[in-house]
Order: C-alpha cells, then structure tokens, then sequence
C-alpha cells in the first residue's frame, strides 16, 4: 500500500505512524508533490538512517530530480542540502557561533527577552504573545539583526515558513534575499559581536548569506511550536517544568514529524527493504519517538521517564547545531512563564485546541491560557495518543 499525507493521516498522525510501524518499519509513500518516497517508522531505523552517509542531504542524488522548496542558488547550499566534506567544512566554522561560552553568554539575553515577553503576556494566545516573539528577537540578537528591523524581518519570515499565499512567499523571499544580503555585507565592513561577524572571515559572501537564513530557518519554527504544543502538554496536566521537561517536549510534543529528506547514493538497505539508489527516504521522527519498543507508555506525556533517547535534535554528522540554544531557550521561556504564573492553566479544553498540521509540522494555531485560575478539567485529557 502506498501511504499518502491525506487529511487522514495529518488529522491524527501518531495513529497512522502506529499503525504503519506496526505493518513494516519501511513504506512506499506519496510526497505532497506527487512524488514517490519511501516513509522509515521505527526507531532503529530512523536513528540509523540520520547517521548514515549513504543517505545523502545533496539533492544531486536525486534520481529523479529532487521538486522541493526551490531557494535561490545563494541560499541553497547550506548544510542541510550538504554532505561531507563540504557539509564538515562549513559547519566546523559556524561551530564557532554555537560554543558553550557563547551559549551561556546568551542566557542574560534570553532572560531579558523572556521576561519582558511574559510580562506583557494577557494570555489571549501564548502562542502569538510569547512562543512566536521568544525565538525570533533571540535570532535577530544573534544576526545582529538591529531592533528597528525585527518587525518587518518577522513578518518576511513568517510569510516564508507559512507561506499561505505563494505570491506573498515569493515576495517575501526577495525582501528577505536583500535584506540578508546586505546586513551580511554590513558585517563583513563593520563587524561586531553577533553570529555572522565571528564568521565573516572564513565564509564567502553565498556562504554567509546561506548561513544566515538556515539559521533562521532552522531556529524559529522548530522553537515556537516545541514550546506552543509542549506547553499545551505540560497545562492539560497540571505539570510545572522540571529539568528534564525540555527533553520530553521534544520527543512527545515536537512539531517536526520528519527529518530533512535524504536520497540514497547506492542501493541501501533498510529493515529488510533495498531501497535502489537515487531514490528519496523520509525519516520519521514522529513516529520513530512513539516506538514503544524503546520509550514505554510512548504516547505519555512524562517528563519523568527515566530515560529518553529521543531524536528529536538529529543524530550524526547533522545534529542540530543551534540544539544548545534551543534548549537555553525553551528552558528559559518555560520559567519566565511558571515564575510569574504558576497557576496558569488552558482556557479551553485540551480537546478544544486547534491544530495545524502539515506534511512535515504539527503544531497549534493559537494557544489561550488564564494566566490565574484552573479551567474547570473535567473530562479533559492531553493530546498522548
Ligand atoms: C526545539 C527546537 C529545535 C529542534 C526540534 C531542532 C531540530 C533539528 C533537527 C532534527 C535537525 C537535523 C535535521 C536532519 O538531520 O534531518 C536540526 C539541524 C539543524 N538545526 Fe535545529 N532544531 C531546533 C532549534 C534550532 C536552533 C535554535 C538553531 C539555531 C539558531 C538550529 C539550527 C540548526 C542547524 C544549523 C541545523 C543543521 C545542522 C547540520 O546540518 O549540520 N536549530 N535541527
């Protein structure tokens, strides 16, 4: 059977992964554009699939030619699009913007950011208020982004990774393409502090540019719904955050249902399946974090597993770069939130929570909290299954 990304199956996806990983660990599937993949559900294979170098980032190894997300050419070779050596080229480079000691000195400002944003939370939409402006002001802090821009750069970036009308995306896009491109330039005359001066020496002025918007990419989005529907999790509980909440909203709650689409260099063969060469994998992690056969009672909220070997960062030579500061950041964002409410419960019924789901996200489209008071629970029970 060919699996699709109906409605179906985006209206309950952690039911169809568990049905699929169930029938196979490996499955024929139709992309949203019409082309054929093949879908990996369980977690062995998954995590294995991640680390292997037969599974290549580089669309060049599509037999078939790859009709994804089409970038300008500037941005396009990014790490996420490549493979050893030059994916281990420029990652070691912009390794540099991700050290510990840069991390930890972006505590304060994640800190200020954070608490100014949950003081002016009312709690008509978490999301809006808090999850969506937490991670884009702590980007723009770290592109050097100057405070005056942040508004107008937000609303590019949400037209792009929402792109609810194509001509809007496009126009975005190019707003977005000279907006990077001359706040790289700007850098490399003047630099200072931030991200792209530190490796402005070491990069060519394309592969700047394509650093700047992965790491907008690949920061926001992820970010904004990990903390939007790990908070939905936590408030339809009755949880506050412990230290090891972080982790469990990022296997149970995280909005990224796949990984980055991989095609095989050789013929590669996966749970008993030969997958030919020049073929496209979809790795995914949704259903890989619900194998029961690694996490027990997968489908439960629990910050207090003992252990939890999720995926939800990557694994290998693609592990998120930014993983450090994701988790500063959501840790950060979660106790500005419980600090200042820690009565804070859901104002609508967990069941009542409006999702969007898409081939490769899931994540709620507005979050309303009281930021005092419990809504009356009867009958109301998180999102496990
Ligand atoms: C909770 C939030 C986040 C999640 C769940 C997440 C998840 C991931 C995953 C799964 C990958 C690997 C993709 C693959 O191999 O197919 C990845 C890669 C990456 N992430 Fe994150 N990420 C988050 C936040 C961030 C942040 C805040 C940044 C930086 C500001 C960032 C930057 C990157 C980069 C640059 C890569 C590519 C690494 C490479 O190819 O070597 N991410 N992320």
């Amino acid at each position: 059977m060919v699996v699709r990304f109906d409605e179906e199956l985006l209206k309950d996806p952690v039911c169809a992964y568990a049905r699929l990983r169930a029938e196979g660990p490996v499955h024929r599937a139709e992309a949203p554009d019409g082309s054929a993949v093949w879908l990996v559900t369980g977690y062995d294979d998954v995590r294995a699939g991640l680390a292997d170098p037969r599974l290549s980032l580089d669309k060049a190894h599509s037999a078939t030619g790859y009709r994804g997300l089409a970038l300008p050419p500037a941005l396009d070779r990014n790490l996420l699009n490549l493979d050893a050596p030059e994916h281990t080229r420029l990652r070691r480079i912009l390794g540099r913007a991700f050290t510990p000691r840069r991390v930890a000195a972006l505590r304060p400002v994640v800190e200020d950011i954070a608490g100014s944003l949950a003081d002016a939370v009312t709690g008509e939409d978490l999301l809006a208020e808090f999850c969506v402006p937490l991670p884009i002001r702590v980007i723009c802090e770290l592109l050097g982004v100057p405070p005056a821009d942040v508004t107008e750069f937000r609303s590019w970036t949400d037209a792009v990774l929402v792109p609810a009308d194509p001509g809007r995306a496009r126009s975005a896009m190019g707003s977005l393409y000279a907006f990077l491109t001359s706040l790289a330039a700007a850098k490399r005359a003047s630099p200072g502090e931030d991200l792209l001066s530190v490796v402005a020496d070491s990069l060519s002025a394309d592969e700047m540019l394509s650093a700047a918007f992965l790491l907008l990419l690949a920061g926001y989005e992820n970010v904004v719904h990990v903390l939007g529907n790990g908070l939905a999790e936590l408030l339809s509980r009755g949880l506050a955050p412990t230290s090891s909440t972080v982790d469990e909203m990022v296997r149970h709650a995280s909005p990224l249902q796949l990984a980055i689409r991989r095609f095989t260099r050789e013929d590669v063969e996966i749970g008993g399946t030969t997958i030919p060469a020049g073929e496209t994998v979809m790795l995914a992690v949704a259903a890989a974090h619900r194998d029961p056969s690694v996490f027990p009672d997968a489908d439960v909220f629990d910050p207090s597993r003992a252990e939890n070997p999720h995926v939800g960062f990557g694994f290998g030579p693609h592990f998120c770069l930014g993983a450090p500061l994701a988790r500063l950041e959501l840790e950060v964002g979660l106790g500005a939130l419980f600090s200042r409410y820690p009565a804070m419960a859901l104002a609508v019924p967990y069941a009542e929570l409006e999702w969007r789901s898409a081939f490769r996200s899931r994540s709620l489209r507005a979050l309303p909290v009281r930021l005092s008071g419990r809504f009356p629970q009867s009958g109301t029970v998180g999102g496990g299954g």
